[in-house]
């Protein structure tokens, strides 16, 4: 495939789903070797973001634990996940143990509840914010990689991601639609914590 061909099917996904760049971190993610793919817990499964990494973990040979409360748990089952637990009845870092990978969307306490899930020497992907030392020495103390995980686009992942959507095996879902002029009103609706999917801004012209 050709790289304007690349570009411009991208630029058409962009625009139809929003779901942007940020699907390249979970699908490239710049981790250790052996790639962690057997159990992972995505936290902030029903998110612009986690329901992404649902699929792609999918994709990419994973059994996956979401967590989501239980009015969600029917979309995040139809990602692909296997297990999904209701974060509002059930504290995963209690009953989940020895996976191999958590992507953390939350941060937060959820860096230390997520270590308690990990096998020694596991993988902690945290997408926001950065670990902070104590949790880098706790990983560290089990053999387990923490780590900041960074947008960080490339042409190569786009055509995959490309190749995903249009076979059907990756989807987007847009929780609301709003004008570029409405971005302050994104805002808001994003800081609510409470969006199944992306939150869309559309760009006239
Ligand atoms: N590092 C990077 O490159 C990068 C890129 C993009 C985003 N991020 C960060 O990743 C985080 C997630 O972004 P996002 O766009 O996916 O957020 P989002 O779409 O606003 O997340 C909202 C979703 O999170 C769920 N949720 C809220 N609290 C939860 C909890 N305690 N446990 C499980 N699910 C919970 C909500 O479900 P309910 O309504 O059921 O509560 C809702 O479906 C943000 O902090 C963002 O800054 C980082």
């Amino acid at each position: 495939m050709s790289e304007d061909t690349t570009t411009a099917r991208m630029r058409a996904i962009i625009q139809e789903s929003a779901g942007g760049p940020e699907v390249l971190t979970l699908a490239e993610v710049d981790r250790p070797e052996p790639m962690p793919t057997e159990v992972l817990v995505q936290v902030h499964a029903a998110g612009g973001v986690g329901h992404l990494a649902v699929q792609l973990a999918k994709h990419l040979g994973a059994y996956v634990i979401g967590t989501a409360r239980g009015s969600k748990h029917a979309f995040v089952h139809a990602l692909g996940a296997d297990e999904v637990i209701d974060y509002t009845e059930e504290d995963f870092a209690e009953t989940v143990r020895d996976v191999d990978l958590v992507i953390d969307s939350i941060g937060g306490d959820y860096g230390a509840r997520s270590l308690q899930t990990l096998r020694n020497g596991g993988t902690l992907a945290q997408l926001n914010p950065e670990p902070d030392e104590e949790l880098l020495r706790q990983a560290g103390e089990r053999g387990i990689w923490a780590g900041f995980v960074l947008v960080e686009p490339d042409n190569a992942a786009m055509a995959t991601i490309a190749e995903l959507v249009e076979a059907g095996r990756l989807g987007v879902e847009v929780d609301t639609v709003l004008p570029f002029e409405q971005a302050a009103k994104a805002h808001e609706l994003g800081e609510t914590n409470r969006a199944t999917g992306k939150i869309v801004l559309t760009v006239a012209g």
